[in-house]
């Protein structure tokens, strides 16, 4: 049963694992010579509405991006969106994969998020053929799939579901029958004990974040992912050996950190080396012991050397971001002692004794989200710990070394990237946010930050960040919220209880609006 895209559009989001950024510098690590993210040329196949293009083609003003869906609605929908933004460098095409020709173009990325295993095979095929064919010399591809073994198991689930809603034709009954279903299948599969029981309540547990409060987008999620009549997932050989007959070859995931084997014993390490005798067969054992269900890997032209072996000097050029924080509320930063560094989750640290990586990481918190050159960040944290000028091609290596480590084990240490977009931390006097984040928050609770994420907003940041056109300054702030807040579009509590008079009103949101536009920087939102 295919859903129609028409009539049930498919959540138009921004995939901050899609940016070209996130290719460029994986690329550049590897020895490639990707086209600069500033000044590319990029191609989505499958963008639906553009959500995922046009928050890019904000940030990077000076790069073109081309959009290709076969659905009129939603690239109508694209092209209102974009033309509310005025954006120039932009264009969507209501089109079939299966008509790209060469002449349509030469691009330096090329995106297929959520397009492979949910398109026929004749279109999956074509859909290699133009990540060859419209690829750049340099250029790098990027296609995310379905994967088994994973989806084994999630096929049994898929499975109950399609024989569920075999007869039913309204997409909405669809997805009740479905969730009616899973909801019966795990209560009389126990949790304990029972593999299959854990999965089902695991995937529960997804969809639940997913289908937030089951409104529309989150059904569309699960009728266009999970019910649709296509979805084929394949092994990663499978799929390499598929990306390999069409010239193409595989360069790394988008998860950078998974491709690094992590959390095993040495026994089991030591096996999957004699396992494994080239990187394809390495992750394809990896995928197994890992139970992979879905992939988001890059690819480029099997003409172009990738070099496995990371080097410390590709990185010098690149940018470095963090947020750890030390765990000690007085570290050490000058002297050899070990200081523990702590991500948001607290579910990865980084522990270092040297002083210009604690300097470098206790900087880098502090202008998050900005990115800082490492051959700058080199500079600043040396300075800081008064490194003396015969150790600096030490401490830059000591420096490339840990950063890599830490980007390699984990993006939640420290990210790397291959630009720095135009972010500010501090709310100024009268603070801007990316009008991309504006529509964001003018639709809903998610806005797409200069980093191309997902900032989740409480309802009073999403009218602040309505507001914040570069216009007010913080008296013309609080009267419109003030104004929102009598007539009752903003909904203020104190101590759980509802306010509404007027007199509480201006100073409770007097208080809260200096940490709010904090946090919009914080989350990456505001522009200069
Ligand atoms: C599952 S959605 C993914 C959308 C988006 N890339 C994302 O990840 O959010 C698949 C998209 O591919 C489009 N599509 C399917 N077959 C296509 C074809 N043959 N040519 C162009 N677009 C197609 C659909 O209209 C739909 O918007």
């Amino acid at each position: 049963m295919r859903t129609d895209y028409d009539e049930t559009p498919y959540p138009s989001l921004s995939y901050g694992q899609t940016h070209p950024d996130r290719m460029a510098t994986i690329a550049t690590l590897l020895g490639l010579h990707p086209v600069p993210v500033t000044h590319c040329r990029v191609l989505e196949l499958g963008s639906a509405a553009g959500g995922n293009i046009y928050p890019l083609a904000y940030a990077l003003p000076d790069s073109q991006f081309v959009g290709v869906d076969i659905s009129q609605a939603q690239v109508d929908e694209g092209h209102r969106l974009i033309s509310r933004l005025g954006l120039q460098n932009i264009a969507l095409h209501k089109m079939d994969i299966m008509d790209i020709t060469p002449e349509f173009g030469q691009f330096d990325y090329i995106i297929a998020h959520g397009v492979y295993s949910w398109v026929p095979a004749p279109v999956r095929e074509k859909l290699m053929q133009v990540c060859k064919q419209n690829l750049s010399p340099n250029g790098v591809a990027f296609v995310s799939y379905n994967s088994y073994p994973g989806w084994h198991m999630m096929g049994a689930i898929r499975a109950a579901m399609l024989y569920r809603t075999r007869n039913t034709q309204d997409p909405m009954e669809r997805v009740t029958q479905a969730r009616a279903l899973l909801d019966f299948m795990a209560e009389g599969i126990p949790a304990e004990n029972s593999v299959f029981g854990a999965f089902l309540q695991s995937y529960m547990r997804f969809l639940q974040g997913e289908l937030k409060g089951a409104n529309a987008l989150g059904n569309a999620f699960l009728l266009h992912d999970e019910l649709e009549e296509v979805n084929d997932p394949v092994y990663f050989s499978q799929f390499i050996a598929h990306a390999t007959t069409h010239g193409l070859q595989y360069v790394a995931e988008a998860d950078f950190a998974d491709v690094f084997p992590k959390g095993f014993s040495e026994q089991t390490m030591a096996t999957l080396q004699t396992l494994a005798h080239d990187i394809v067969e390495m992750e394809q054992y990896l995928d197994f012991l890992r139970s992979k269900m879905f992939r988001q890997t890059l690819l480029c032209h099997a003409e172009n050397t990738v070099q496995r072996t990371l080097s410390l000097n590709r990185a010098i050029g690149l940018y470095a971001s963090s947020r750890l924080r030390p765990e000690s509320q007085t570290p050490s930063i000058e002297t050899v002692s070990v200081e523990k560094f702590l991500s948001g989750s607290d579910e990865v640290t980084l522990s270092t004794d040297h002083p210009v990586s604690k300097a470098a990481l206790i900087y880098l918190a502090e202008v998050w989200p900005r990115a800082i050159r490492i051959s700058d960040l080199l500079n600043i944290a040396r300075e800081k710990v008064n490194a003396p000028p015969e150790r600096i091609e030490e401490d830059a290596q000591d420096l490339l070394a840990n950063m890599l480590k830490a980007y390699t084990y984990s993006s939640q240490l420290v990210e790397l990237h291959a630009f720095q977009p135009r972010v500010v931390t501090e709310p100024g006097e009268r603070p801007l946010a990316s009008p991309v984040a504006r529509l964001g928050a003018e639709g809903g609770l998610i806005a797409t930050n200069m980093w191309h994420e997902r900032a989740h907003l409480t309802p009073f940041l999403r009218q602040l960040l309505q507001l914040l056109d570069g216009a007010r300054d913080r008296a013309a702030l609080l009267d419109k919220l003030t104004e929102l807040a009598i007539a009752e579009v903003l909904h203020l509590k104190l101590d759980g209880e509802p306010v509404t008079d007027p007199a509480v009103i201006r100073p409770l949101l007097e208080r809260e609006l200096e940490p709010n536009l904090q946090w919009l920087g914080r989350a990456g939102t505001l522009v200069g």
